[in-house]
């Protein structure tokens, strides 16, 4: 079962680049119809625009950069630290291109959340939009899951198709796609403040 404050709560989330999933749930939560606040925005790369987007908003961000520390598991401790210190109900991965270790997982159960830019299992990785193109595939998507131990193998919340057109490339399938992962994020954590998600095994009851 996973837990809810009641109230509004509060999210931590994490980027590596633009951080326009980021934007969309700080724009939800600005205008109410998202009960979360984003209190902290961590990144892992120092350019990341995510982090100007936090700063605009006056929400506290931070850049952790993984190259100093010796492991992943070390960077993923410093991560928790800084989580725990905000007080984060639920840490948030958008754009976050980094694959997490159990030290996070294990602070978080079942509240960590991945955004993937294809309909899982297909197309897990990299260059989700670039593999649904090569491979031919007519219907590609979003996916917001729980994260786990693989690699975009979490049980997953939501999906939204988006269809794959002929004259497609990797930016204008990308583009179509962030549309929908920019509603379909916010309402997962909608679901997730309200208490409505149920963990069972690989499958995401909503109440
Ligand atoms: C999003 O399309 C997200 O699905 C993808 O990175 C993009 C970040 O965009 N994540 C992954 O590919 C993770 N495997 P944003 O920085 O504009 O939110």
């Amino acid at each position: 079962m996973v837990k809810n404050s009641g109230d509004k709560i509060r999210v931590g989330v994490l980027v590596s680049g633009s951080g326009t999933n980021l934007q969309s749930i700080i724009d939800r939560s600005a205008s109410g119809e998202l009960a979360a606040d984003v209190v902290c925005v961590i990144s892992n790369k120092a350019d990341a625009f995510g982090l100007v987007r936090a700063a605009k908003h006056g929400i506290a961000h931070l850049h952790l950069d993984h190259r100093s520390f010796s492991g992943r598991q070390e960077y993923d401790r410093a991560l928790v630290e800084a989580l725990k210190s905000f007080n984060v109900d639920l840490v948030v991965l958008a754009g976050f291109m980094r694959i997490v270790t159990p030290v996070l997982l294990e602070a978080f159960p079942n509240r960590v959340m991945n955004i993937h830019p294809a309909l899982l299992p297909s197309f897990p990785g990299l260059d989700a939009q670039k593999q649904a193109i090569e491979y031919g595939a007519k219907l590609s998507g979003c996916t917001v899951h729980f994260v786990d131990s693989g690699t975009d193998t979490g049980p997953i919340i939501l999906q939204t198709a988006v269809p794959v057109l002929e004259d497609d490339t990797e930016k204008t399938l990308s583009e179509r796609i962030h549309v929908e992962e920019h509603r379909l994020y916010p309402a997962a954590i909608q679901l997730f403040a309200e208490g409505r998600l149920t963990v069972e095994g690989r499958k995401v009851r909503i109440s």
